[in-house]
C-alpha cells in the first residue's frame, strides 16, 4: 500500500509514581479539567488517555495508576510511550511504586523527566527525593545526571510551564516522526463493555491514520470501526499519529497492551481473528489441565487445603486483569485463592450458575448482577459481593481468608 511522508509528531508521556503522589491532579491541572475528585476512592482505575495542545505544541498523556495491583499496566504504559514522568510527592519520597516505575522505564529504554511534586506542601523536602533517587540511578542535571528534575505542585500550578517546558525538551531530541497517509496502527490503552455502545477500545494511533469505516484488528477481536470518539466525547472521522481515540464496532473487548492494525478486507481480519483465539484457547487449556494435574498431587500429600473460589466481573478489562494478579497473588499454603471465571461485563444468571457449580463468592467490580442472575444467587444463597475500590476488594478477602484458618 502507498505509504506517504513522514512528518513530526506528538511525543507520548505517560505519568507514573507511586499511589497518591499526584499524577491525575498533574495532568488535571494540564487540562484544566477535574477528574482526580470523581474517581472511586481517588484511585486511579485504569489508564486515561489525553492530548494536549498549548504553545509548545502537542502532547499526549497516558495516566497510569500507581495501586500495587496494577503492575501489568505500567509495564505497558512505559512500553506505549516516548517519554516518562515520574512523579515523586515531595512529603513522601521514594516509595514502592517509584522503584518499579524507574524499573519499567529503564526496561523499556525510556527517557524520564521528575515531577517533584506537592512542593507547596509544609513537610515538602525536594534534596531528599533527589537524594533518594540517586539510590536507584536518576540523577538530577544538577548533580551531573542527565535527568530533569522540576518541582511542581499540582495544588497551585508551580511549575507546571516548567515541565512541559522539560517534556519538550526531551522529545525535540528523540525527533520523533510518523507517517500519517498509511493504515493507521498502534496499541490498545483500554477496553470495556458498554451497555448502549457494545465493546469500546481506547486507543493511541502511532502510525498512520485510522478512519470511519476502517476494519480493524485488535488483539484477539476485529470489527469494522462504526465511531470515533475523542476524550471531549466529539464524533471525529479520522484520527492521525500519537492521538488517542475511543472506538466501537470490535465484536469483543481485547486487552490493554494488544497491537491493533488497520486491515484491507474483513474476511482476513475474521481468519487472522479467530486463528489467535484458537491459540489462545489452546495455551488456556493446556495451563487449566496442569493446574488441575498439580492440584491431584498437592491434595495427594495432604488432607485438605482450604479454598476461596471467585467469579469475578469488572467494568474494564484493565481492572479485571490487576485484580485477578491481586487475587491469585493472595493464596498461602493453607489458603488456595482462585478466580475460577472472569469476564468483562455484567454479573449474568450464566456467572451466578458457574458460582453454584464452584461454591465460589461472585464479585462485581464497578458492574452489577442482572435480574437472572439476582434470582438464582437469592434462591442459593450465594455469596454477592460490589466494589469499586481495588484494595478494600482484596483486603475483604484477606478477611475471609483468616477466617478460614480461625
Ligand atoms: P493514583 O492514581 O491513585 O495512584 O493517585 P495519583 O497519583 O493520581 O494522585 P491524585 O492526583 O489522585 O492525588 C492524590 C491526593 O493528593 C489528592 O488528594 C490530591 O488533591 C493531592 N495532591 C495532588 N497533588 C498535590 C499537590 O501538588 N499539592 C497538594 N497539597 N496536594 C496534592
Ligand atoms: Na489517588
Ligand atoms: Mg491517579
Amino acid at each position: 500500500s502507498y505509504e506517504g511522508e513522514e512528518i513530526t509528531r506528538s511525543p507520548v508521556v505517560t505519568v507514573m509514581g507511586h499511589v497518591d503522589h499526584g499524577k491525575t491532579s498533574l495532568l488535571d491541572y494540564i487540562r484544566k479539567a477535574k477528574v482526580a475528585t470523581g474517581e472511586a476512592g481517588g484511585i486511579t482505575q485504569h489508564i486515561g488517555a489525553y492530548h494536549v495542545e498549548d504553545e509548545h505544541g502537542g502532547v499526549t498523556f497516558l495516566d497510569t495508576p500507581g495501586h500495587a495491583a496494577f503492575t501489568a499496566m505500567r509495564a505497558r504504559g512505559a512500553k506505549a510511550t516516548d517519554v516518562v514522568i515520574l512523579v515523586v510527592a515531595a512529603d513522601d519520597g521514594v516509595m514502592p511504586q517509584t522503584i518499579e516505575a524507574i524499573e519499567h522505564s529503564k526496561a523499556a529504554d525510556v527517557p524520564m523527566v521528575v515531577a517533584v511534586n506537592k512542593i507547596d506542601k509544609s513537610g515538602a523536602d525536594p534534596d531528599r527525593v533527589k537524594n533518594e533517587l540517586s539510590q536507584h540511578g536518576v540523577i538530577s542535571e544538577e548533580w551531573g545526571g542527565d535527568t530533569q528534575f522540576v518541582h511542581v505542585s499540582a495544588k497551585s500550578g508551580e511549575g507546571i510551564e516548567e515541565l512541559l517546558e522539560a517534556i519538550q525538551l526531551v522529545s525535540e531530541v528523540l525527533e520523533l516522526k510518523a507517517v500519517p497517509e498509511a493504515p493507521g496502527k498502534g496499541v490498545v490503552v483500554e477496553s470495556r463493555l458498554d451497555k448502549g455502545r457494545g465493546p469500546v477500545a481506547t486507543v493511541l494511533v502511532q502510525n498512520g491514520t485510522l478512519r470511519r469505516g476502517d476494519i480493524v484488528l485488535a488483539g484477539l477481536h476485529y470489527g469494522r470501526v462504526r465511531a470515533l470518539t475523542n476524550e471531549l466525547g466529539q464524533q471525529v472521522e479520522e484520527v492521525g499519529p500519537a492521538m488517542p481515540v475511543e472506538i466501537q464496532g470490535l465484536d469483543g473487548t481485547p486487552d490493554a497492551g494488544d497491537d491493533f492494525m488497520v486491515v484491507a478486507d474483513e474476511k482476513k481480519a475474521r481468519e487472522v481473528a479467530n486463528f489467535r483465539q484458537g491459540k489462545y484457547r489452546e495455551v488456556r487449556l493446556a495451563r487449566q489441565q496442569k493446574a488441575k494435574l498439580e492440584n491431584m498431587f498437592s491434595q495427594m500429600g495432604q488432607d485438605e487445603v482450604a479454598k476461596v473460589n471467585i467469579v469475578l466481573k469488572a467494568d474494564v478489562q484493565g481492572s479485571l486483569e490487576a485484580i485477578k494478579g491481586a487475587l491469585e497473588e493472595l493464596s498461602t499454603e493453607e489458603v488456595q485463592v482462585a478466580v475460577v471465571s472472569s469476564g468483562v461485563g455484567g454479573i449474568t444468571g450464566t456467572d451466578a450458575n458457574l458460582a453454584l457449580a464452584s461454591e465460589a463468592i461472585v464479585v462485581g467490580f464497578n458492574v452489577r448482577a442482572d435480574a437472572a442472575a439476582r434470582e438464582i444467587i437469592e434462591r442459593e444463597g450465594l455469596d454477592l459481593r460490589y466494589y469499586s475500590v481495588i484494595y478494600q476488594l482484596i483486603d475483604e478477602v484477606k478477611q475471609a481468608m483468616s477466617g478460614m484458618l480461625a
